[in-house]
């Protein structure tokens, strides 16, 4: 079973839009998916209660109590915000590929920098026992995204993946319990070119332990 982590600390980076269109990805190319929702605000859960019984079905794990069973290919995890300390430990332990999402903005990027060079320090990613990418959310344009994250990319050094566009796709996939990869191919075309490279690398070794 392939375990992905969606972390960041700071709130409304994205974790939960991109937890769901993982899982509604995979759930879609006929995988067995688990998502485990972390967060009491149960934003992923919410989602999966909008999803219709006609699309492929995802088991839905609230908290960390429920072990997944047998069988199941994917495992995305959606963390809450602010995890820190013991509790930050426990969810990195749980996971082998962690996409961290992060918004281009100074505030976002500051927050986010301290947050990596924590985790950074944590046994499973010094072990390499789980392995870290970036991804920019909320992109509106490819060429300003890089201008703008170039000095913080340059500082992390782990792996940035793409930017997941700004775009109401987003929204409508949220509302629907659907993901982009679920909605119209022609509608959703630029959207699912840049957030290709996320299934990439999670498809590549360089993700794996
Ligand atoms: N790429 C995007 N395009 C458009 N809207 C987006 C995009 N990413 C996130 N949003 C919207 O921004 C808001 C916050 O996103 P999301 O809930 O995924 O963040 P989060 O990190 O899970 O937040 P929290 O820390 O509260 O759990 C939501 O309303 C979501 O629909
Ligand atoms: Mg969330």
């Amino acid at each position: 079973m392939r375990s992905i982590l969606v972390l960041n600390s700071k709130g409304g980076s994205g974790k939960t839009t991109i937890a769901t269109n993982l899982a509604s990805f995979y759930a879609s190319i006929g995988k067995s998916v688990a998502l485990v929702d972390l967060d009491s605000q149960q934003s992923s859960i919410g989602w999966l209660k909008s999803r219709s019984s006609a699309k492929p079905p995802i088991i839905g794990i609230k908290g960390h109590g429920v072990k997944v069973k047998r069988g199941v290919d994917y495992k995305i995890i959606d963390a809450p915000a602010g995890l820190k300390g013991a509790e930050l430990t426990k969810v990195l332990n749980m996971a082998e590929s962690v996409i961290i999402p992060v918004l281009p903005s100074p505030i976002d990027m500051r927050a986010a920098s301290d947050f990596i060079k924590n985790i950074k320090q944590h046994s499973r990613v010094v072990t390499k026992k789980a392995k870290l990418a970036l991804v920019a959310n909320r992109g509106r344009d490819y060429t300003n995204i890089y201008w703008e994250l170039d000095d913080f990319l340059e500082r992390q050094k782990i792996p940035f993946l793409t930017m997941v566009r700004d775009s109401q796709n987003y929204i409508r996939a949220a509302e629907k319990g659907l993901g982009i990869y679920e909605m119209g191919p022609a509608m959703t075309a630029v959207d699912r070119t840049y957030f290709e490279p996320i299934i990439d690398w999670l498809s590549s070794r360089r993700s794996k332990p």
